[in-house]
Formats: C-alpha cells, structure tokens, sequence
C-alpha cells in the first residue's frame, strides 16, 4: 500500500494525519473543499515532513471530479475525514448535515469501489454510543440514540458502510471511533483553527487564555461526576493521526470490517481540564458556570484495549502535554492559519 486518498485532509484532525502518513512513507492524495480549513496547513504539513502533499481542491459530492482525482492519482485506501463537525449547527441545518456528510459519502464510496479502491477508514465518534450503557466504553456497547443530526450523520454512515462490507467482503473498512481530539502538533505549526465561536472545550480555553475571550462558560457543575462537570477523554491529536496509520496496516492484513474506539480511557472533568491548562502553562483561565448544555451527557470515556490489542496503538501522551500543546499553536499562531 503506496498512495491515500485523504479527504477532509485540510482540517485539524486530517492535516496532522497527514504528517503520520509521509512520515511513515506513504505518499498522500488530498481532496478538501476547505468550507472549514485553509489550504494552509497543507503548506505546513509539506514545510514539517519535507514531502509534497498533492492537494485537490474539489467536495465529495462532486462525483465527476473525485472520479478524475483517483483516474490522475490511483489509490490504495482512502482516510475519510471530510464532513461537517459542529452539532449546535447541525440541530439548525440538518438537512445541510445530512446532505453534506451522507451524500458526500455516499458518492465517495461508489467512485471508490468503481476505481477498484475497496479499503476505507472512516472518521466516526464516540457521540454514536448516545448516552453509554457502560463506562468505560468498549466497542462491544450498543450504540445509541443520539441527540443530534451530526451525531447521527455517523451512526448512520457506520450501519451504510458495514452492510457494504458485508455484502461485497472485498471492502476493508474500518470504523475509527473517536473521543475527544485535543491538542496540537509539538512544533506549534500546526493545530486547531476553529471559524469563529469555538464549540468545543480546548480551543474556547486557549482563547480565553491570549485574551481573544473573557471567560470560559462552564456548561453544568451539578453532574454526577466528582467535581460535578462533565467528564471526557480527551487525546492528543497526534495520537490520533497515529491511530489512522496503524488502521491502515490493519488493512493491509485484510481486516474486513473493524471497529476500534480511540481515546486514552481516562476521564477528565470540565474543571480537572482548566487546571491543568492553568498548572502546565502557567496562564489564568477565568471561567463562571453556566447552565448545562442541551444534549451533553454527565461521563464519556473509552476502554481502548481493543485497539491496544488489535492495532497496536495506544494514546501516548497525558493530559499535560495535550494542554502544552494547545496553549504553544495557539501563542505561536493567535489567529490560525489565516491571519499570522
Ligand atoms: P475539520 O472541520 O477540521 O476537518 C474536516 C475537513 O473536511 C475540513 O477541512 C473541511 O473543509 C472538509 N470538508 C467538509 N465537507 C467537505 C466536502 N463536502 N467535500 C470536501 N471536503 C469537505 O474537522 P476535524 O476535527 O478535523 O474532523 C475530521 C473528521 O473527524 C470529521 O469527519 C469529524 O466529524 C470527525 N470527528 C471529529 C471529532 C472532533 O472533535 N474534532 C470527533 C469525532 C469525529
Ligand atoms: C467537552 C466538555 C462540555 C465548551 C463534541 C461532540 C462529539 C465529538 C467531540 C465530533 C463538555 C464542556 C465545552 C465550553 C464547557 N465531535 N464545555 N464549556 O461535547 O464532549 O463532544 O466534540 O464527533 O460528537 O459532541 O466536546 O469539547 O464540546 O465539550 O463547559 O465552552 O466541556 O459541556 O462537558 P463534547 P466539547
């Protein structure tokens, strides 16, 4: 296996993806649409690895220019990470989610097999298990209901590429359920570049942090868990590209279909999130609690010993270094890619 197609590889999760692909010698393929990116950090990725990323700005949807794409660049597997990501905006825009994300993939996956390409790995979330039946939570949960469009773009593409798989065995596909992806290359290069209002933790407190935010809202101090806010496992983004690069050698072995969840297994709270953010930089993070956000749940954490033991992989770095290097992209770059 030589050439990946990376789609959605602009973003955060795929651009540093990308950096663990050529590092590990493949070559990479990109399609992004950049409707959440820049081309930036493409031009980042190539400055770390020193190799060239084709990129091909082009969406998924467009089914006659992915066919181009692969005719000029034949690929091996494709790491399918294009989708839109914000769950307040896709309780507003469903139908815009579901036709982004399900029609995207529905038309990457008939140019995919009609190229000859039958191996994918597929950006899922740990938002599928709804509100989880154990923690920690192992690929074995059932899924369940979730509480947002977004979250069911993925539930829904997971059951559309299992029954493919099982009815053409030809299909490697392997299902890569994500925790919470925080965290930024160690160079400080490379990070998150969220378009205005972060929706998540990481980015609203490193905001806060360089001043472009007053204070952080805490959503919620009355959840079962131990300081009562909520409970996540977060893991380091470089981590997580790393997950991708050992999905592929699973391929590689013919998997069929796989499902691996991949986090760390460590919960942490809203507030054990703050403090070290404030301990490891040595920056105040002023925060005042605030309601509970619709759709939350109190607890989310992974057992990821199915991935340990299949794949190989595990998360390697801790809470402190997720929070380094959050804090050194966002001082280094304190407005993304776009503006520095
Ligand atoms: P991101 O928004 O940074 O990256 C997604 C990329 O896809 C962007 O570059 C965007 O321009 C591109 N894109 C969107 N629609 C497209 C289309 N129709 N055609 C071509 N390109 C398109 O998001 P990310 O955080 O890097 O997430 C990557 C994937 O992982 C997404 O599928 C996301 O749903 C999933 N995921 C993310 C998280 C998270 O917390 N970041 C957690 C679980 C799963
Ligand atoms: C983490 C914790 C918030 C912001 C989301 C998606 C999930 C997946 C990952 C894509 C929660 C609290 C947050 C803030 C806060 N994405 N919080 N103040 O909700 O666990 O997961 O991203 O698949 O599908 O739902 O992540 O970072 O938004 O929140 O108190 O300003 O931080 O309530 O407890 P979440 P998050």
């Amino acid at each position: 296996m030589n050439r990946i197609l990376v789609t959605g590889g602009a973003g955060f999760i795929g651009s540093h993806t990308l950096v663990e692909l050529q590092t590990a010698g493949y070559d990479v393929v990109v399609v992004d649409n950049l409707s959440n990116s820049s081309a930036e950090s493409l031009r980042r990725v190539e400055a770390l690895t020193g190799k060239p990323v084709v990129f091909c700005q082009a969406d998924i949807r467009d089914r006659a220019a992915l066919t181009q794409i692969l005719k000029d660049h034949p690929c091996d597997a494709c790491i399918h990470f294009a989708g839109l990501k914000a769950v307040g905006e896709s309780v507003e825009k469903p139908w815009e989610y579901y036709e982004n994300n399900i029609g995207g993939t529905l038309v990457l996956l008939d140019v995919l097999r009609q190229q000859g390409c039958k191996n994918i790995i597929f950006s899922s979330s740990a938002t599928v298990y709804g509100d989880p039946v154990e923690i920690p939570i192992t690929e074995a949960c059932p899924k369940g209901q979730c509480t947002n469009p977004y979250g069911w773009t993925k539930s829904m593409l997971e059951q559309v590429m299992m029954d493919m798989q099982k009815a053409d065995p030809e299909w490697n596909i392997v299902l890569l359920r994500y925790f919470n992806p925080i965290g930024a290359h160690p160079s400080g290069t490379m990070g998150e570049d969220p378009n205005g209002m972060p929706n998540n933790l990481m980015p609203y407190i490193t905001q806060v942090a360089i001043g472009i935010r007053a204070e952080l809202g805490v959503f919620g101090n009355d959840y079962d868990t131990h300081d009562g806010t909520g409970v996540r496992d977060y893991i380091h983004v470089v981590d997580l590209a790393r997950g991708h690069v050992k999905a592929l050698q699973a391929i590689e072995r013919q998997c069929g279909l796989a499902i691996y969840n991949l986090g760390t297994g460590k919960g942490y709270s809203v507030l054990d999130v703050v403090n070290a953010f404030q301990r490891v930089n040595g920056v105040p993070v002023p925060y005042s609690i605030k309601p509970r956000r619709a759709g939350d749940i109190a607890t989310c954490y992974s057992d990821p010993a199915k991935a340990e033991r299949e794949l190989g992989w595990k998360a390697e770095y801790g809470i402190d270094e997720m929070c380094r290097d959050s804090w050194n992209w966002q001082k280094k770059n304190p407005n993304g890619y776009r503006k520095d």
